[in-house]
């Protein structure tokens, strides 16, 4: 269906149809969501329908505060931490469920846990307001493909199946939030994200673990390997370019170079180049490049994040 400016008028209406069960795409200050009515499981059904995924995979059920959150998962004095550092932002926290958690089963893949997040778009925040109920959204792209940062990435990947695309405007940090299990009394990041380790560290007093998962049975259980995908090849750390390469660039020391280029931030910028990613691998595509050389970016900051992404872009398929 058609793209609409998130006017207040086309907020009230996406929130009727969350109510109705129909889905619903809208930004957030990450990237885009594929929104439905949490406690509605056939409504929560569509969105594994409308994506495509190969599997249920558990989401991300969004609420207006952290009261909200804690009715729905119990929230532990790290997990309060957390809370109050970067709700509302790009922080994900995975809880033990509530006894009386109205979340559809569907929704948490039947785990004894629910990942919450609180958004701070103004569009995210208003639709959950009409809506009147926890709106659980996984990333609107078709399942394998990155994740859409502009409403027309939503419309070009899943246009048939949502009743209402809100129309926000790019979303201004362009890579997903960050997943933080908090279930226990020392957090464990299950994804990099929009809020950077060292952030997190900070306001716990203390490191922080990454938990990759096994093979085959990942902690986070939609970070397949290859998830962010791209039709053409990625070679990543390039420093120089190869005969047929496209480059992605990273700041101004740029490999000499006569053919197509993208650069993700001239100045050097990581939240820059964060927010630029996703776009910039769509337009890849579009531009038929089937090989790539990616240059190296720095580790830190939302550096961990970006790389992560370019790290499962880069997996054979
Ligand atoms: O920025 C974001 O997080 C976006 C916006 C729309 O909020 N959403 C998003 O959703 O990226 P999705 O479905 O593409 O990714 C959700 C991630 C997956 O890696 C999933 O496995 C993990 O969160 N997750 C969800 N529930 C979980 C749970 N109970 N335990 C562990 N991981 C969970
Ligand atoms: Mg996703």
């Amino acid at each position: 269906m058609a793209v609409i400016e998130a006017t207040r008028e086309a907020i009230e209406a996406a929130g009727r149809a969350l109510r109705e069960g129909a889905l619903v795409a809208f930004p957030t200050e990450t990237v885009y969501g594929l929104g439905a009515d949490a406690t509605n499981g056939r409504a929560v059904a569509g969105i594994f329908a409308a994506k495509g995924r190969p599997r249920f995979n558990p989401l991300i059920v969004h609420v207006p505060d952290t009261e909200s959150a804690a009715r729905l998962g119990r929230l532990t004095a790290a997990g309060r931490r957390l809370a109050a550092a970067f709700w509302p932002g790009p922080l994900t926290l995975v809880l033990a469920k509530q006894p009386d958690c109205p979340v559809a089963d569907l929704a948490t893949a039947g785990l004894d846990t629910v990942a919450v997040r609180v958004p701070a778009h103004p569009v995210a925040q208003a639709l959950l307001s009409a809506a009147e109920r926890p709106i659980v959204a996984p990333s609107a792209n078709r399942s394998g493909h990155v994740s859409p940062t502009t409403a027309a990435h939503v419309e070009a990947d899943l246009g048939a199946s949502v009743a209402i695309i809100l129309d926000g405007g790019p979303a201004p940090i362009g890579i997903e939030s960050t997943v933080v299990d908090a279930t226990g009394e020392a957090p464990v990041m299950l994804r990099s994200g929009g809020v950077p380790r060292e952030d997190i560290a900070r306001v716990l007093g203390q490191r922080v673990g990454v938990s990759e998962g096994e093979p085959g049975k990942p902690a986070s259980p939609g970070m397949l390997a290859r998830h962010y995908a791209p039709a053409a090849r990625l070679r990543l750390d390039a420093r120089d370019v190869r005969p047929g390469e496209t480059l992605l660039a990273f700041g101004s020391r740029v490999p000499e170079h006569s053919g197509p280029m993208l650069n993700l931030s001239p100045s050097g910028d990581l939240v820059e180049a964060a927010a630029n990613l996703f776009a910039a691998l769509r337009a890849l595509d579009q531009s038929g490049a089937t090989a790539v050389a990616v240059m190296p970016i720095p580790r830190e900051g939302l550096g961990e994040a970006i790389n992560d992404r370019l790290r499962r872009a880069a997996k054979p398929a």
